[in-house]
């Protein structure tokens, strides 16, 4: 009988190891024949360590099992579908997945990732195959048409970008896959490369073939230890058949992977920082132009993609970028992967078209609030992301109507705050977030972060309110303007929209509210 144990680093902070142990245990003791294969995990967190029995051919949940619930669970034989209170049913029909679209993230928690014929059987190698049929400018082309857009937060056309690349006249091109993931309550990045990493390894040689390079690097954070040895040990798995390296698949193109770990900067997540990381200087953010696809890594062209975006590609050559252009709404097209964090009852990985809204996201998934108090804000985009507020939980999940919102997609971090939270706090904590992470290379983020965090907390203590609010808006307003990159540019976003939303918390201290 096969059962499947997530070894997943959020489902193993929980205790998968320790379960995966005393299923096996249990077994021997009482002599049930049992294979436990270890999966990536599926993203549905709240019912980590899911433990999956196939049972006539359909995996059927139990979750979140404690070794504690271990015999119990062999007490009601649940081998062969025993009723127990943790049993969750089939798992593809849990609804939270159920509804999902699940593309790029479709063998996460049902494969093991080191395992290629469980890849290859769940899909895998379709894209690269396919790919390797075609020209440089048939797979530019196909990108292109897939509509698919950077998923690191930016959203630039990838198509476009490859192309670029492509056209570039150079001895050496270079693929870097940014998988630096720091913003609050995202985890996408990290799902992929410990649940399927032979998927962005396809997408990397796709990329390769498509704009001739024949060199890539993985720029994983240090924080993702677990990525990292797991993106090794894929890329070992693929280089001993043939599938990394000289003449993949016979196709006459070469690629080379390597894996470079970070050093705990947020700002290596900007793309010209980490090149320089990745060239073994100091993370400090280049001026543009020139951009990467025209000189980047060592000054030469370099396709620099997030993680989803490449771990996308695979499907859109494999199946047709039609396929991936029929989803989604507007410019946005094919699916997102939105990360449900904070107070949330049911948080976790929601892979769906765009167009979905916030409030489907965090009612319909997410079941509301874990705590059971209401919802106050949302930020979405990770740090530098605004605060949504309550009633704007409607707005449509794409690039263009977040914009109008006055807020940004960014890499699909979701985080729910309730009716406790101080927006005024929280304002200051952007200032402070950035003043700790600013690379120091341009004044108004350097110097602006830090007598940002110091007006607002001038602000929180009562001290000339009205002087100080116009100042802080005055200040975001040169962050915005003058700021070399994202960093500085952005932090004013969740400042400035804490102030429109939910201007009775910068007053508390003259107000005497709690
Ligand atoms: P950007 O808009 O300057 O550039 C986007 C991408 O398009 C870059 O790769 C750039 O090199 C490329 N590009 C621009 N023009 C091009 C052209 N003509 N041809 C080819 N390529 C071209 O944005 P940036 O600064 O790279 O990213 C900012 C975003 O990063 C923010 O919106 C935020 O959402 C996101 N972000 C993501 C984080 C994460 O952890 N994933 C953390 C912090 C911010
Ligand atoms: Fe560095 Fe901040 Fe300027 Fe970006 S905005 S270049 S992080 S100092």
């Amino acid at each position: 009988i096969r059962v499947f144990v997530p070894s997943d680093s959020a489902a193993r902070s929980v205790g998968a190891d320790a379960v995966a142990e005393a299923i096996s245990r249990e077994a021997d003791t009482r002599g049930a024949n049992v294979a436990i294969t270890r999966t990536g995990s599926r993203g549905l967190y709240w019912l980590e360590p899911l433990v999956e029995v196939e049972i006539a051919g359909e995996r059927v949940g139990y979750g979140p099992v404690a070794p504690g619930d271990v015999a119990d669970l062999f007490k009601v034989g649940f081998l062969t579908g025993g009723e127990h209170a943790l049993c969750t049913g089939p798992v593809a029909n849990i609804p939270f997945l159920e509804k999902q679209t699940r593309i790029t993230f479709a063998r996460c928690g049902v494969t093991d990732p080191l395992d290629l014929a469980d890849y290859e059987a769940h899909g895998g190698l379709t894209g690269l195959k396919a790919a390797a049929e075609l020209a440089p400018e048939s797979i530019v082309e196909a990108v292109t048409a897939s509509g698919l857009r950077g998923r690191g937060g930016a959203g630039f056309p990838t198509g476009i970008k490859w192309k670029t690349v492509l056209g570039a006249k150079a001895e050496q091109k270079y693929i870097c896959c940014n998988a630096d993931e720091g913003d609050s309550g995202t985890y996408a990045d990290r799902m992929i490369l410990e649940s399927d990493p032979f998927g962005l390894i396809e997408g990397m040689i796709i990329a390769g073939m498509a704009v001739g390079a024949t060199e890539g690097f993985v720029y994983i954070r240090s924080e993702y230890p677990q990525a990292i040895s797991t993106m090794r040990a894929a890329i070992h798995a693929m280089e001993g058949k043939g599938l990394l390296g000289a003449n993949i698949l016979e196709s006459g193109r070469d690629f080379h992977l390597t894996v470079r770990r970070g050093a705990g900067s947020y700002i290596c997540g900007e793309e010209s920082a980490m090149l320089d990381s990745l060239e073994g200087k100091r993370g400090m953010v280049r001026a543009k132009p020139p951009i990467p696809a025209i000189a980047g890594l060592f000054g030469q062209p370099t396709v620099v993609n997030n993680v989803l975006s490449l771990a996308a590609v695979p499907d859109i050559l494999g199946q047709g970028p039609d396929a991936y252009a029929a989803l989604g709404t507007g410019r946005s097209r094919g699916t997102q992967a939105f990360q449900l964090a904070g107070d949330i009852k049911r948080g976790g990985l929601v892979e769906t078209a765009f167009g979905v809204t916030l409030r489907e996201l965090i009612e319909e998934y997410g079941g509301g609030t874990r705590s059971g108090r209401k919802v106050r804000a949302v930020q979405v985009g990770g740090p530098l992301g605004a605060y949504i507020p309550a009633s704007g939980l409607d707005v449509e999940m794409d690039y263009e109507a977040l914009a109008s919102a006055g807020a940004m997609l960014g890499h699909g971090g979701i985080v729910v705050f309730n009716d406790t939270v101080d927006m005024a706090r929280q304002a200051e904590f952007a200032m402070e977030f950035c003043a700790e992470e600013s690379c120091g290379k341009c004044t108004p983020c350097r110097v602006g972060a830090v007598r940002g965090a110091e007006t607002v907390a001038k602000i929180r203590a009562g001290d000339n309110v009205e002087k100080n609010l116009k100042l802080l808006d005055d200040l975001c307003e040169v962050m915005v303007d003058g700021s070399l990159c994202a960093m500085g540019g952005l932090t004013p976003m969740p400042v400035r929209s804490a102030m429109q939303h939910f201007p009775e918390d910068f007053r508390r201290a003259e107000t005497g509210a709690k």
